[in-house]
């Protein structure tokens, strides 16, 4: 199909904004680095060399991880007007704002359904119109599962993501099961609360486990993927896992 003037005139200046920020990031270092670690430093070099934190603050989402979510929804649809969510390991609450705004959460289409989103984190982070907060809550725990179950008081969950990660202990073996239980955890939880059809996302760190994760996740969807987003950093073993389409659970053998 041939691009009309528009698109190119579009493209044009898209093209121009992107490499205008890389260049303007790039050539800004740190200040004021006296005291602090090494991580530390290397953390404020990357933060400002990375053109989605820039992005972010400019939508006013409170983190880059916003994007990661857009972009897996952009391209899967796994969040659509009048959809019900759970978002956990939601703080600093960037997740929670995109799906407040594709769920219709806050009411701001007319036209649409609202949806409702339900964010759990073991910090304590600002509300998000639109969204339910539970701050200060560990996800695993069986109060914080029942304070969400009372929430949604009999309604079935469209849509389950997690976006949780532990505090790493710098042991790789340890930090890898950490995660993968988080994710056990999500999936129990989705299994019980979704609705037909719904979808789960999990965050993963590629491991040795995460096969059969996937296989297990897969019993209950119809389509597993694991996708690395482009905002997901390059060197980061961070992956996610997109089950789309809850089928229920299989009939019991006779
Ligand atoms: C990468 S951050 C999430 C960022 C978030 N998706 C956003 O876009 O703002 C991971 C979060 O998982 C939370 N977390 C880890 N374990 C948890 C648990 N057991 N229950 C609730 N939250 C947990 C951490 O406190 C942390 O805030």
């Amino acid at each position: 199909m041939r691009k009309t003037e528009l698109q190119r005139s579009y493209l044009l200046i898209k093209r121009l904004f992107q490499t205008q920020s890389a260049v303007q990031y790039a050539k800004q270092q740190p200040r004021n680095l006296k005291g602090r670690s090494k991580s530390s430093q290397d953390w404020l070099t990357r933060q400002l060399a990375d053109p989605y934190v820039e992005k972010a603050r400019m939508m006013n989402y409170r983190c880059r991880s916003a994007f990661k979510l857009m972009e897996m929804d952009d391209k899967y649809k796994i969040l659509k007007p009048g959809d019900m969510v759970l978002d956990c390991g939601a703080a600093p609450g960037s997740w929670t704002q995109v799906a407040v705004e594709r769920t219709n959460a806050a009411g701001k289409q007319e036209r649409a359904p609202q949806g409702a989103v339900f964010s759990i984190d073991l910090l304590h982070f600002h509300a998000v119109p639109g969204a339910t907060i539970f701050g200060g809550m560990d996800f695993t725990t069986s109060l914080a599962q029942q304070r969400l179950r009372e929430s949604l008081a009999g309604r079935q969950v469209n849509c389950v993501m997690s976006d949780m990660a532990p505090n790493a202990t710098g042991v790789r073996m340890l930090d890898q099961e950490s995660i993968t239980n988080l994710c056990y955890e999500v999936l129990r939880f989705a299994l019980a609360m979704s609705a037909h059809g719904a979808n789960l996302v999990v965050k993963i760190w590629d491991n040795g486990d995460v096969p059969k994760l996937e296989r297990d996740i897969q019993t209950y969807y119809e389509k597993v993927k694991r996708v690395k987003p482009r905002a997901s950093r390059g060197d980061s073993a961070e992956h996610f896992l997109l089950a789309r389409g809850f089928k229920g659970f299989p009939p019991a053998p006779t």
